[in-house]
């Protein structure tokens, strides 16, 4: 079976947005190939974080993920700092990263423009240390977005490499890859079209049902349809986009209609709305208070997916050791 292997970048609570795109693709995933699944948390000591937010985010997106329906017997899910190995590919692949292809990374670039007093070699290195987490499994795919492409780049320039300079076969070149499904893409509820974190303008998993109807209520509309069976102007295509991910076909066809024949009235559909998106995220956030309230568990889970990882890792580092020269450990 191939093998799938993706990290998650520890930022915030899941969103609706994340729910029906990454997170599904992870549930059609796990069903289909080999995968592993990790939490990057050294990846975010890029820009210095409480050592109490890394617990807690760690916790947190365990938790979320879990109750979402990733199941750690078909998809390990490890927290990164649990496996060692990966830190020694890591190391190995710096010394054959050249400074000027790290410094020309738009995503290096990127954020040492943004933290440009803390510009720091972790910041650089952030390639290295991706194609690191994706070799040390000797990944077939990774499934990333459109802003990761650069960084897979590199992953496949840095396996490539090694093999030449030491003239093996070792590491294949990973496949950034989208699954079959097309995730559907959540537009916010502001009219600024997707909905994320930096937005604002999130529905998170965990929202109670108070705060889901309050966000609903406040969706941004228009004036009304003016004649039968007009296109829908984006901010009202939002709300329709949203009530087909999360309400039942006939729901939406109603207010479909009820659009076309101009009847329409927001608040209806609003409200109507407001309960199918409870509907679909009260069992989750329910499942997502029970996990966070028995971190034992989180941590037996973690501790798991970590010991599933390092088999694999430890394989591929013996055989690194070997290649390079160094004695097996
Ligand atoms: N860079 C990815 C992101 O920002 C997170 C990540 C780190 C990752 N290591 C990875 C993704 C390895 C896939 C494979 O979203």
């Amino acid at each position: 079976m191939e093998k799938v292997v993706s990290g998650i970048r520890p930022t915030g609570n899941l969103h609706l947005g994340n729910y029906f795109g990454a997170v599904k693709s992870f549930l059609q995933m796990q069903d289909e190939y080999d995968c592993l699944f990790f939490i990057a948390d050294w990846h975010s000591l890029t820009t210095r974080p409480k050592p109490e937010d890394i617990v807690r985010s760690a916790n947190t997106i365990l938790a979320e993920y879990l109750a979402c329906g990733i199941d750690p017997e078909k998809a390990p899910i490890y927290i990164q700092s649990d496996v060692r190995e990966v830190l020694e590919l890591y190391l190995y692949l710096n010394m054959n990263a050249y400074l000027g292809e790290l410094e020309r990374t738009t995503t290096f670039k990127e954020k040492a423009r943004k933290q440009p007093d803390n510009v720091n070699a972790g910041l650089l290195t952030y390639p290295t240390l991706m194609a690191a987490d994706i070799l040390i499994h000797k990944a077939d795919k990774v499934p990333v977005g459109k802003d990761q492409e650069q960084n897979m780049e590199m992953a496949r320039r840095y396996a490539r490499r090694f093999n030449t300079i030491y003239g093996v076969e070792c590491f294949k070149e990973p496949k950034s890859f989208s699954p079959s499904d097309k995730p559907v893409k959540i537009p916010g509820l502001d009219g600024s079209g997707k909905m994320g974190k930096s937005e604002g303008n999130c529905i998170y998993l965990i929202d109670d049902a108070a705060t889901i109807r309050k966000k609903v209520m406040k969706a941004v509309t228009d004036a009304g349809p003016t004649a039968p069976d007009s296109e829908k102007p984006e901010v009202i295509q939002n709300l329709f986009t949203l009530m087909e991910a999360v309400s039942p076909r006939e729901t939406y066809d109603y207010f479909n209609e009820k659009w076309n024949d101009c009847s329409i009235r927001y608040g209806d559909m609003k409200k109507q709305l407001a309960e199918d998106i409870v509907a679909t995220t009260a069992p989750i956030r329910e499942r997502i208070m029970q996990y966070l309230s028995d971190t034992d568990r989180l941590a037996k889970i973690a501790a798991a997916g970590a010991e599933r990882a390092r088999e694999s890792a430890s394989k591929t580092i013996e055989e690194v050791r070997q290649i390079i020269g160094f004695r097996p450990r």
